[in-house]
Formats: structure tokens, C-alpha cells, sequence
């Protein structure tokens, strides 16, 4: 009998319980397996007491949850791990530990669920021998080698009924709204919100925009009659030579640099344009609540698949959609960079024949 550990690492993300439920199903019911759920990411392979038995009966209900049952973490990298000695921070490589933990544990295999910095920490881990698999998450759809991460068409829906709903309060007050999305180095939530949910500006950190183009393209659908304008900023957006908004550094953050702000800086310049002009920063609710349909059933299919490149012996691998399959690909692959949006082609194209401004 094999005994394989599941944690979830990073920011969390709409689905990441049906991708927990659909491992632990799979593995005790189709391969008789134990699995064991770590807590709060890589800290659970670090410090004591943070193992769990999960089975069928106590992940009962899980499916439709938001956020993870096991915790979560984005400051726990075993490569350089924070940890305060004697009263003293310091920083040290104790991924030696965890590798030792894992086998303490008893687990033959290890199920990385993670974005690309979790991902990266698997790969690393198995580069020194360590048997994982991963499985691709996170809301801002920036991971390479799969069409697409479950969270992200959750976190477009959340955004795209924000829009809906800002369209009517912009359209009685004849009003710019500027709404601000996630997307730390990539566009990809920006740009699907602005095609469904109707908007006439996107800004994403694959074009850097001229602010000039931006208060024109809102003067012209002013001077055409349209008294109310949209405009989706990604948090990740920078004007043309210009710098991205950063909210606090690293070291306040947590883990990584926090970005934010540059809603309020593209509405301080929309006045130009004589309108009234009201910013909102949709933040975490993106992050929060219940998987869609699609989210769910792309986490399943991930999770079961998971546990197949485990049996299969195919560690070191992360499974991944491409197109309506489900494959796997190196860790090696996935480890290469992020996932951007392109600019001349696709979807941008379809935007900017309908329309939509990109300030370029
Ligand atoms: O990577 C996903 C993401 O939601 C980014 O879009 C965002 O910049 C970041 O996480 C925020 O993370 P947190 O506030 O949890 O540190």
C-alpha cells in the first residue's frame, strides 16, 4: 500500500478543494492508498504537528468550498526559510529537513498543488530526489505548458458580474469607472473580464500604456454620445516608461513584492477627460468563494490525474489541459518562466477588433 501527502501552496485559489477531494477519492478508491494532508503548504514539512489522514468520510462536502482545507502559505520556501532564533530572524536552506521529514513520514510521493513559486520549490525537491508530482494553480493563469489553471474562469466570472453590475451605476451617473483586477505580471484575468463583462479600456502588463490614448479613446465615445466608460486595470499594468504600482516590499509583504495602486493612478489622470471618475480595487473577492462548474470539473480531472502520474511512476512531472486533454509535462518545463498574454494575435486582437483600447 502507498502512502502518498497532498499540500497546497501559495495564494489560494476556487478549486483547490475539489482538486484534494478528487486525489483522496481516487487514490483510496480506485488504488487503496492513504494520503495524508499537509498543512499550510511547505511549513507542514517543516514543523511539527501539521499532518492529517485524509479520506473519503472527512472530505465529505468539500467540493463546492472555496479556499483550501489544508491551509495555505506563501512564506514557507524550504530554500530560504524564515525563522526567528534567539529572538533573532534569519534565513535558512532547510529543505535538507523536509526531505528528511518526507520520508519520516512515510510518504512515497508527494502532490505539490501550487502556482508558479510552489511549483518551482516541487522541481527544486525533485531535482534532489525528492518523489512529487504538481498540479497547476492559480487565479492569475501565468503558468506555462497548460492552456489553463483552474480558479482563473472563477475569478473572471467574479470580476465579470462586478462589471455588470458597475455598467448600470456608470451609465445614471455618466461616469468613468476604473475597476482594478489581479494579474501581478500577466493579463490574463484583465483582459477576459474586460471582453465578457463589456469593457472599453484594458491595461495589462504585456502593453505598457500611453495615458494620452487612453483619455482620447474616452473623449471620442464621450463626443459619440456614450456618457459612461469602463476601464479594467491589471494590478501589474505600467504606463509606457513608466515603473509598476507597488504597494509594500517584499519584506513587509510577507513573501513578494505587494502590487496595487495603479487604478487610483490611471483615474487621477482620467480627469483630465472633464468626467467624473470613481476607482475599484476588486482585490481578494477574486480569490474567494466557490469554484464555477468548469473550475470544478478542471480540478478533478487534475487531481485524479495527479495520482495517475504516481502510479505511473511519473514523478517529476506536472499534469496540464491541453485542449480538451488532460497530459503532463517536466516540472523542468513548467519552471522556464510565466505564461504571458500575447499581443498581436488572439484574443487582443478580437478586443481591439471591437473596439476596446489597449492605451497603445
Ligand atoms: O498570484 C495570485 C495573486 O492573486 C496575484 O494576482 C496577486 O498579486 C497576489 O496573488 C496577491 O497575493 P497575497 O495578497 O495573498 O499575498
Amino acid at each position: 500500500m502507498k502512502r502518498i501527502g497532498v499540500l497546497t501552496g501559495g495564494g489560494d485559489c476556487p478549486g483547490l478543494n475539489a482538486v484534494i477531494r478528487a486525489i483522496v477519492k481516487s487514490a483510496t478508491v480506485k488504488y487503496n492508498y492513504e494520503v495524508v494532508g499537509i498543512e499550510d503548504g511547505f511549513d507542514g514539512l517543516i514543523l511539527p504537528d501539521k499532518t492529517r489522514s485524509l479520506t473519503p468520510w472527512n472530505i465529505r462536502g468539500i467540493l463546492p468550498i472555496g479556499g483550501t482545507i489544508l491551509g495555505t502559505t506563501n512564506r514557507a520556501n524550504p530554500f530560504e526559510y524564515k525563522a526567528t532564533k534567539n529572538g533573532r530572524s534569519e534565513v535558512r536552506d532547510v529543505s535538507r529537513e523536509v526531505i528528511k521529514n518526507i520520508h519520516s513520514l512515510g510518504l512515497d510521493a508527494l502532490i505539490v498543488i501550487g502556482g508558479d513559486g510552489s511549483l518551482n520549490i516541487a522541481y527544486e525537491l525533485f531535482k534532489m530526489g525528492c518523489p512529487v508530482v504538481g498540479v497547476p494553480k492559480t487565479i492569475d493563469n501565468d503558468i506555462l505548458a497548460t492552456d489553463v489553471t483552474f480558479g482563473f474562469n472563477t475569478a473572471v466570472q467574479t470580476a465579470t458580474d462586478a462589471l455588470d453590475r458597475l455598467h448600470t451605476t456608470a451609465e445614471s451617473h455618466h461616469r468613468i469607472m476604473v475597476v482594478e483586477v489581479m494579474g501581478r505580471y500577466v493579463g490574463w484575468i484583465a483582459l477576459q473580464t474586460g471582453i465578457g463583462g463589456g469593457a472599453d479600456v484594458i491595461l495589462i502588463p504585456e502593453i505598457p500604456f500611453d495615458i494620452e490614448k487612453v483619455c482620447h479613446k474616452i473623449i471620442d465615445r464621450k463626443n459619440s454620445g456614450n456618457r459612461s466608460s469602463i476601464v479594467v486595470v491589471a494590478e501589474g499594468a505600467k504606463p509606457m516608461g513608466g515603473d509598476v504600482s507597488v504597494l509594500c516590499s517584499a519584506e513587509e509583504g510577507g513573501s513578494a513584492e505587494r502590487l496595487g495602486g495603479i487604478g487610483n493612478k490611471v483615474g487621477a489622470n482620467l480627469k483630465s477627460t472633464g468626467m467624473e471618475v470613481r476607482v475599484t480595487v476588486l482585490g481578494h473577492l477574486q480569490r474567494g468563494g466557490s469554484p464555477c462548474a468548469f473550475d470544478r470539473i478542471l480540478s478533478t480531472r487534475f487531481g485524479v490525474a495527479a495520482v495517475d502520474l504516481i502510479t505511473g511512476k511519473q514523478l517529476g512531472e506536472m499534469v496540464c489541459l491541453r485542449g480538451q486533454r488532460i497530459e503532463s509535462v517536466p516540472l523542468s518545463e513548467v519552471a522556464k518562466g510565466q505564461k504571458s498574454v500575447p499581443t498581436k494575435d488572439g484574443m487582443v486582437k478580437a478586443a481591439e477588433s471591437i473596439g476596446i483600447s489597449f492605451g497603445r
